[in-house]
């Protein structure tokens, strides 16, 4: 189970977060109010799931196949993924998805930590600075925070920062 003070941050944080372990087909142990929000999903729905559920038929296999490769190679510890996903009204929209491995001292994956974003429309990814500028401190807090638990997790800054001016290669619609 994730450190309590972990749970905490997570469940005050004002981006979308989701927190898996590493075991098995990483079971979803943990998401907020943001990732409710945003999905419609409750914690209670998800919980023990694998966060492909928010897939479907029409979900390019290109986009899962990137983020299922980040999680299999050893080499990265985070990494940034645009992937059409459904809510649980049934409406699709363009998730832009934060992941990061949280690594113990022998360098085994223990947790992964997501963070979610709608870019659908040019509107909406312009809030995308705003959504990062919080995800930023979150995730330096968290670092903190683990830290204390002999857990360890990449500075994604500069990733966060970068994909400001990739977004425009994403298939973001005007409205
Ligand atoms: C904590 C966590 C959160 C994730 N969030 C999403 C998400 O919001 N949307 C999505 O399509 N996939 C998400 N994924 C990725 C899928 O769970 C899965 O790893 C991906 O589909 C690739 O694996 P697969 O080919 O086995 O499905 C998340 C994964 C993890 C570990």
């Amino acid at each position: 189970m994730p450190p309590e003070p972990l749970r905490a941050q997570i469940a005050r944080s004002n981006v979308a977060l989701s927190l898996a372990t590493a075991e098995a087909d990483m079971p979803l142990i943990m998401v907020n109010r943001g990732f409710q929000r945003l999905t419609g999903f409750e914690q209670a729905a998800v919980l023990g799931r694998n966060c492909r559920f928010l897939q479907d038929d029409t979900t390019p296999v290109h986009q899962i196949a990137a983020m299922s490769a980040f999680l299999k190679d050893a080499s990265r510890d985070d990494g940034r993924f645009p992937v059409l996903n459904r809510r649980h009204d049934g409406s699709g929209f363009l998730n832009l998805v934060f992941l990061s491995k949280l690594r113990d001292q022998q360098g085994r994956i223990r947790f992964v930590i997501a963070s979610q974003f709608d870019i659908t429309t040019a509107r909406q990814a312009a809030a995308l600075a705003g959504n990062d500028e919080v995800l930023i401190g979150t995730l330096d807090t968290m670092r903190q925070t683990i830290g204390h638990f002999g857990l360890t997790m990449t500075d994604s800054a500069g990733l966060i920062a970068r994909s400001i001016t990739t977004l425009a290669r994403f298939a973001v619609r005007d409205e």
